[in-house]
């Protein structure tokens, strides 16, 4: 029986493990350090519009999404983190307005968009290091405002590394449908007071971008559902490990020390035995006085002593009787 439980009662716990582990797959914006294990989860980063974080407190330059300085680019950048950017965008050069919506990165010159990447909720490793891309923005510069020997260079080096959606077809039609994309590299800044920002580092080509950010979120942690237990299992297992040493170690020293053999060696068995006896007692008087209370054996559980010794000695006169004539038979 014991077995057969605990035979459950394991694989009870490697299925809620393995529920737990197809969780992690599910959950847009996180993802776990294939090096490290630890899980990351890049949701708190992300900026919502003003009527979604109307409860929460609003810091002051906290509105909007995140902006990074163009420096010598010429432009700002707008960036959000899973999920498009707050900002609503009317004039976005080369997208198919019903991308707008979906646009996590732009910059913007003069009253004209340029869409830099669509929201990608997939952040991924290379290596140690914590990448989120974004793809297919607007279109990258087209070959006439520029040398056919420049590009053709372009396409090689840029050829080796970007394995895009928005990529292939530039293979056929070259850089007519090659899109814009952005590349974030997310750093750990586990100082207390540190906050999330995004630096502007490279734009090759006016086509891909590189940014590098910094966040207390992107430090990774310990994910809270892969954690078997909780606080009250945890004390659970304390409790039994405490019990467990009280009896293991209780039993070694009665044996040894105090030289005490069976139901003996039992720690403090005198007090044990004591609760034991003081259990049973109960419940015997508790079920004799509930039988008290049973209508059907209430009749003559009053006179019970009395017409139970009589009867008994009637019994034994009629058996001494039977025992009598039975040896008179035997006699004959
Ligand atoms: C970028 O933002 C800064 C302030 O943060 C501003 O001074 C500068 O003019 C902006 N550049 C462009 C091109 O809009
Ligand atoms: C754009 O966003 C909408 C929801 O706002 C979503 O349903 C759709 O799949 C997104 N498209 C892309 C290409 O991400
Ligand atoms: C961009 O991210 C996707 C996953 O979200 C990944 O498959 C792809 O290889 C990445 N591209 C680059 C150039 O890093």
């Amino acid at each position: 029986m014991i077995p057969l439980l605990s035979t459950l009662l394991l694989l009870v716990a490697t299925a809620q493990h393995a529920l737990a582990a197809s969780d992690i797959a599910l959950k847009p914006c996180t993802v776990i350090s294939p090096t490290s294990e630890r899980f990351f989860d890049l949701n708190p980063m992300r900026r919502l519009p003003p009527s979604e974080s109307d409860s929460k407190k609003k810091k002051e330059g906290e509105e909007g999404s995140w902006h990074a300085k163009g420096y010598d680019y010429n432009a700002n950048f707008t960036i959000n983190f899973c999920g498009p950017v707050v900002e609503e965008l009317d004039e976005v050069q080369e997208l198919d307005e019903k991308l707008w919506r979906n646009v996590s990165a732009f910059y913007e010159r003069g009253s004209k968009q340029w869409a830099i990447g669509l929201e990608n909720s997939e952040p991924i490793f290379r290596g140690r290091k914590l990448i989120l891309n974004y793809t297919g923005g607007s279109l990258c510069p087209s070959s006439s405002s520029k040398s056919k020997r420049a590009l053709d260079t372009r396409e090689i080096i840029e050829g080796d590394d970007d394995d895009d959606d928005a990529d292939k077809p530039s293979k056929e039609k070259p850089s007519s449908e090659r899109r814009k994309s952005t590349v974030i590299s997310l750093l750990c800044d586990s100082d207390p007071l540190a906050k999330t920002s995004i630096s502007f580092v490279a734009a090759v080509d006016d086509c891909a971008y590189f940014f590098e950010g910094r966040s207390p979120f992107a430090c990774g942690g310990v994910h809270q559902e892969t954690q078997a237990l909780g606080p009250g299992g945890v004390f659970g297992v304390m409790v039994m490990i405490a019990v467990l040493v009280y009896f293991v170690g209780g039993c070694v020293y009665q044996r040894t020390v105090m030289h005490q053999r069976g139901w003996r060696q039992l720690p403090n068995y005198a007090m044990w035995a004591g609760i034991w006896r003081f259990f049973s007692d109960m419940f015997i008087i508790l079920t004799s006085s509930c039988a008290r209370f049973m209508p059907s054996r209430r009749g003559y559980s009053r006179v019970s002593l009395g017409q139970d010794g009589g009867r008994r000695g009637r019994r034994n006169e009629d058996e001494d009787r039977l025992i009598d004539n039975l040896d008179e038979e035997w006699d004959d």
